[in-house]
């Protein structure tokens, strides 16, 4: 087994020798911009990790990590249009240096490589991988759907915004693991195993990015922070405050989340009542029981203690994370 650094030096050297800028620029400069802007590279660590873990040729992992991170910054780009987002990972986003139509092609070309990223794997576990891919994928713009739906509702339950991050989130990091397991020739079993482990953590992911996008320092997060409240997103901060407050903060709430308007005094007024019934502290429980229960899973894998060990330590620095 290798440091995490190790393995996202191996993948950015990989990305950067594979993704360059040709003509027309205006396509392929976005692509390479926001490939190359930063990112923790969390999905492919994670398909090479778990391909080296069970003793698979990393470098055969190299273009699945690809495609997966390829994918993934295709749905940042598309994601930034759709929520009005200015900057990601502390620089402007694709729509804002360039325009909307350039982040919906470059975005589609995106989508694109990701798939050629595929190609030269062996008919076997290439109908495996792309089984997953398709599957996650749609996933992905389901969960995107209901997250842009959720905007416009008032009567969404916590189980609801489960499901909707499972599939805008969840899935891409449990397949980017899965990738790892199926290059590595597990078996099915095993491979299931680390999907729902993945799975359990990115539910985990995704409520720390809720989180972090209300609380976190914008310098180290890389986006503006509020977003999620400017555009009245149900996320799991607002859904549980609902659920806990009292009669006059709830309709505060609900008042305020009626326009969406980017003032920051929605956002600081959002952000009281948050604080004042505890959700900082709730949600940070939360983000704790879903890192638990990925642990849960891990117990039920047959690999050795000092793996596992590896595995753990990755979800708790996950859990701590401010970027
Ligand atoms: C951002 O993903 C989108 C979410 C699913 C929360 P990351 O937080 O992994 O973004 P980068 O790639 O590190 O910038
Ligand atoms: C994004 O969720 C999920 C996908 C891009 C599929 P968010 O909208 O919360 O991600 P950020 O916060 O913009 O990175
Ligand atoms: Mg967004
Ligand atoms: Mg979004
Ligand atoms: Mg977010």
């Amino acid at each position: 087994m290798n440091s995490i650094e190790t393995y996202k030096n191996q993948f950015v050297d990989y990305l950067t020798e594979i993704i360059k800028v040709k003509e027309p620029t205006n396509l392929y400069e976005p692509i390479e911009y926001i490939l190359q802007i930063g990112g923790k590279r969390l999905r492919p660590v994670l398909t090479l990790m778990i391909c080296d873990l069970f003793q698979g040729e990393v470098k055969q992992a190299y273009n699945a990590a690809l495609a997966i991170e390829v994918f993934h910054n295709f749905t940042l780009v598309h994601d930034d249009i759709m929520d009005s987002a200015p900057i990601r990972r502390g620089m402007p986003t694709v729509h804002k240096k360039w325009n909307i139509n350039t982040g919906i092609l470059s975005g589609d070309a995106m989508m694109i490589l990701a798939y050629q990223c595929f190609e030269n794997y062996e008919p076997s576990t290439l109908k495996k991988l792309l089984q997953l891919f398709n599957k996650t994928a749609i996933e992905v713009c389901e969960g995107q759907q209901l997250d842009v739906d959720f905007e416009n509702r008032n009567d969404v339950s916590i189980s609801e915004y489960t499901k909707m991050i499972t599939y805008k989130t969840s899935v891409l990091v449990a397949a980017a693991m899965k990738m790892g397991a199926i290059i590595a020739d597990v078996t099915e079993n095993e491979a299931a195993l680390i999907y729902e482990f993945g799975l359990n953590l990115g539910i985990a992911f995704q409520l720390q990015d809720d989180y972090l996008d209300t609380f976190g320092d914008a310098k180290l997060f890389g986006k503006q922070i509020g977003g999620d409240i400017s555009e009245n997103k149900k996320t799991y901060l607002y859904l549980k405050t609902i659920e806990v407050c009292n009669i006059t903060d709830k309709e505060k709430l609900l008042t305020l989340y009626k326009t969406k308007k980017s003032n920051q005094r929605k956002i600081e007024e959002v952000t009281h009542i948050f604080e004042r019934n505890n959700i900082p502290q709730i949600t940070l429980k939360e983000i704790e029981l879903y890192t638990n229960k990925a642990f849960d899973v891990l117990d039920k894998l047959t690999i050795d203690s000092a793996n596992k060990t590896v595995l753990k330590d990755f979800g708790l620095s996950l859990m701590k994370r401010t970027i």
